[in-house]
């Protein structure tokens, strides 16, 4: 009988898909090792979720599977077992840039993510990108929000992106950010049923086909919630990691929750949780005041094992801010909010946003 190698059996596991996906186990990451001993096969997993029943499920499949295409051998498939030497080195698991090309120039890049709607991502986003620059980062801007180019607005942009001399898009450059996006190609009576489709086939075009220079982070705000377009434009992001974006009131949780599972399932890292319209301030005394209650965000950020990045205040200079397409911290760089952001922003870059590069 020829002898079956690792990569047999990774092919033969190819046929398996992860639950709730396209991709299949192997391609999904979920498969650290396969070892043989005699006629022992052992399958090693490793996974980013708690989730016991697709565990199961996926280890009765993987049994199922080769236990029928390889009668002679004993077929074990675990959990944790730590990784023997195969000879070659095995696969990067939580890597995740694995399976995402990553885009020339670009060392990093950070999604801003929320459960659901209107929660002021695209005010984190825009903030956010401008705290990281005044930390001495180069930072590009990317709209991926195809229901409203509402960057555009609040960064001020009112030209389109020129073509340069290679055919690539030329960011429109602004508060030192480098800003694009997917507005640009749709137009605005491009109906919504068709912008999910047209997105998901131009986005990865459309991140490679951009002159973004070099780069240390890139921020995507992507478009809110965690359906079929947001997990396709993660998928096809190459994404460092996300930051997900929630108000203080007690229901926004499960949205939190939601986003952080798109995230964990697709093995990329959350640097942490931002409230946003946290408190505001009492205009006599200057006191906070937490008129949803306090400590929603910090709660959803222990609960998921991840960073508190902080609260941001509802301000009414912040919405004005966006509205004249200059953000806060642009704008006024003493105000409580301006602070929020800066302080954000330099907690991203403590939790590792530079060193989680893809080497
Ligand atoms: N901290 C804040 N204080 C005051 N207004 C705010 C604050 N954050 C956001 N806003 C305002 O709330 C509105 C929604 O914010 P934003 O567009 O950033 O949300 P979003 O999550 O990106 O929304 P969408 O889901 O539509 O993309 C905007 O008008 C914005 O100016
Ligand atoms: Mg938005």
């Amino acid at each position: 009988m020829a002898e079956i190698s690792k990569e047999d059996i990774l092919l033969t596991l190819r046929s398996i898909q992860y639950p709730g996906y396209k991709e299949d186990i192997v391609t999904f990451g979920i498969v650290n090792d396969v070892k043989f001993q005699g006629n022992r096969m052992t399958v090693n997993l490793k996974y980013n979720t708690q989730d016991a029943e697709l565990k199961a499920s996926v280890k009765k499949q993987i049994q199922e599977l080769l236990n029928s295409k390889y009668p002679d051998h004993r077929v074990m498939v675990m959990e944790g077992f730590p990784t023997l030497e195969m000879g070659a080195a095995p696969p990067k698991q939580n890597d995740p840039w694995a399976g995402r090309k990553p885009i020339p120039g670009v060392k990093s890049v950070l999604a801003v993510a929320s459960g659901k709607g209107g929660v002021g991502k695209s005010t984190v986003s825009t903030n956010l990108a401008i705290a990281l620059a005044k930390e001495g980062l180069k930072v590009g801007l990317m709209d991926s929000d195809i229901y409203g180019p509402s960057i555009q607005i609040m960064m001020g942009i009112g030209q389109k992106p020129g073509v340069n001399e290679d055919r690539k898009l030329e960011p429109i450059e602004k508060f030192g950010i480098k800003m694009m996006s997917m507005g640009f190609i749709l137009d605005k009576d491009t109906p919504v049923i068709w912008r999910g489709p047209m997105v998901n086939k131009a986005v990865e075009q459309f991140l490679r086909d951009v002159d973004w220079g070099e780069l240390d982070v890139m921020i995507v705000d992507l478009p809110p919630g965690t359906g079929d377009v947001q997990l396709s434009l993660v998928q096809k992001t190459p994404l460092t990691g996300a930051v997900i974006v929630t108000t203080p009131q007690e229901v926004a949780l499960v949205d939190v929750r939601r986003g952080f599972q798109m995230f964990r399932k697709l093995n990329i890292h959350v640097f942490g949780v931002v409230e946003n319209m946290s408190y505001y301030s009492n205009p006599t005394s200057g006191e906070p005041v937490y008129i949803f209650g306090k400590g929603g965000g910090p709660k959803a950020a222990q609960e998921l094992q991840v960073p508190f990045l902080g609260e941001i205040p509802i301000e009414q200079e912040i919405a004005e801010a966006g509205d004249s397409g200059i953000p806060i911290v642009a704008k006024n760089p003493e105000s409580a909010a301006t602070r929020a952001f800066q302080e954000a922003a330099k907690r991203i870059i403590a939790e590792g946003l530079l060193e989680r590069v893809a080497k």
